[in-house]
């Protein structure tokens, strides 16, 4: 019953609105035709004169003989002019605020800040923030992709659907919203069938940050001639059949246009990495030999770290899972595995099929770029490993958060091996070195080097580091 009541109050306090605002947009039609002296003078913020206006200027009004309609309009006048003032008065203290920032943070990196900053509501403000505040929401295979989708037998009959509610969501990019119209193009095949040959596609909206991609209802093509793998461990430095995979996405249409990409011209991500068989590719993480079969001990100064000196700083035998990030073509992976370490590389196919190669060595590849969550749960691995690929290239701020992911897996006692860390020296003390102290790691190594190979006036440098996960 107090329901029904209150919905009468509700509908009686409505309709009195309703006639409060009739009755003041009538008084404002009023207004408005009266004089455009009296309009300007409301809308610019002088609508305090109001009344003395209307009073010198038109003393008749009262003759009309509608005192009501004026006590209206002097009402009417007044809020409005005040509501008026408000947003001027609003709009000035932001100002005053936005200059007094501008005035405190008016270092350079500070500046580059606030502009991102910008930007970034810019983007907000111009495509919302999820697909129902877009103007565009997803139609057709997307729409049945991305879903709700209700729990058929409901949600309370077991732990894990109490846990989920009545509806299922599937996992799906946040900045998918951004691109429905491409990402409608992706979800655009005929269910059941052959997908689309759209790889590069698919890894560019991965990249634009639709990552994880929604889940299709087709099928990759399956490569002409395909054979059998190579059995462990001779897979893990052979060069895999042509057949083995299909090669529309890529510019070389052969592995032996890959192995020898590395002494073309032209600039490719990791172009040595698959020759495995000639190049830095099969010296890489390994003891440097300095004649007759001795085996010299890593240099103490030097950025490049050996697998051998890294795995001597644990107890033996307790690096046993890890994941290298960025892995290329999964070599660090192969010289772990040799070592009895399963590693799971994160690579991704730039020009190249880097995923479709680590897993023909008998790797575990995971196609995830460097702005995902690692899908690994916290404190279980004992060994993270990335060259090249974590460095100044990211933005700072996801910086931080892809080293605290890293910290997140890592159990207690774990290392994260920052293989060649590249960044300017003025980044260095100003950025990374604080940023590196935030993470929590303990410095098992450090080694801070010039990068020279486009001169020393350039201030490149490069870091590696052995940064243990604390025991407590
Ligand atoms: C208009 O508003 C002013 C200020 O509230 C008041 O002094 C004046 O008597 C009002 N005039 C009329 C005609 O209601
Ligand atoms: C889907 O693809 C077909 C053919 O490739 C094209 O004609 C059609 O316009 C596409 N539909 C959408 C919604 O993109
Ligand atoms: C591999 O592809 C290159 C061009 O990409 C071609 O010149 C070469 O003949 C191919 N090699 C084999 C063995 O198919």
């Amino acid at each position: 019953m107090g329901s029904m009541e209150d919905y009468d109050n509700a509908k009686k306090t409505r309709s009195s609105d309703h006639q409060q605002q009739h009755r003041r947009s009538r008084a404002m039609i009023l207004l408005l035709i009266l004089t455009n002296t009296t309009s300007i003078l409301l809308f610019s913020g002088a609508g305090a004169a109001l009344h003395a206006h209307i009073g010198k200027h038109y003393p008749s009004i009262t003759t009309w003989g509608s005192t009501k309609l004026l006590r209206e309009l002097n009402v009417t006048g007044l809020a409005l002019a005040a509501s008026h003032a408000e947003v001027v008065d609003l709009s000035a203290r932001l100002t005053a605020a936005n200059k007094l920032l501008e005035a405190i943070l008016s270092g350079k990196a500070a500046k580059r800040d606030m502009e991102a900053a910008k930007q970034e509501q810019r983007e907000a403000s111009t495509t919302g923030m999820l697909w129902r505040r877009d103007r565009r929401l997803p139609s057709g295979e997307l729409r049945r992709a991305v879903g709700p989708h209700r729990l058929p037998l409901g949600p309370s009959s077991s732990p894990s659907r109490r846990l989920i509610g009545g509806e299922m969501f599937p996992a799906l990019g946040q900045a998918c919203h951004r691109y429905v119209a491409e990402v409608e193009q992706y979800m655009n095949y005929t269910a059941g069938e052959e997908c689309p040959s759209d790889e590069a596609f698919a890894q560019r909206l991965m990249l634009k940050g639709c990552e994880p991609l929604p889940r299709r209802r087709c099928r990759p093509r399956t490569p002409a001639g395909y054979v059998e793998p190579t059995p462990l461990p001779a897979s893990l430095w052979a060069i895999p059949p042509d057949t083995s995979i299909v090669w529309d996405a890529y510019t070389c249409k052969n592995y032996s246009c890959l192995v020898n990409r590395g002494k073309t011209k032209g600039s490719y991500d990791c172009k040595d990495c698959f020759d495995l068989l000639h190049g830095r590719e099969k010296d890489r993480w390994m003891r440097r030999r300095t004649g007759a079969g001795d085996e010299d001990d890593d240099d103490p100064n030097s950025l490049d770290y050996t697998i051998d000196g890294v795995l001597a700083t644990m107890p033996r035998g307790t690096v046993r899972v890890g994941l290298d990030i960025g892995g290329g073509s999964g070599t660090f992976a192969a010289r772990m595995r040799e070592r009895g370490v399963t590693v799971v590389t994160t690579t991704m196919n730039f020009d190249g099929p880097f995923n479709s190669f680590v897993a023909s060595r008998g790797l575990v590849p995971l196609h995830l770029s460097v702005a995902s969550r690692l899908p690994f749960f916290d404190g279980t691995l004992d060994v993270v490993h990335s060259m090249h690929v974590l460095s100044s290239w990211i933005p700072d701020v996801m910086l931080e958060f892809a080293l605290f992911d890293v910290y997140r897996v890592l159990r207690p006692g774990g290392v994260f091996w920052l293989d060649h860390f590249f960044c300017l020296g003025t980044q260095m003390d100003a950025t990374y070195l604080p940023m590196f102290e935030r993470i929590g790691f303990e410095k098992l190594r450090w080694n801070a080097g010039r990068k020279l190979d486009r001169g020393i006036e350039m201030d490149e440098w490069y870091i590696s580091a052995l940064l243990q996960k604390p025991r407590r």
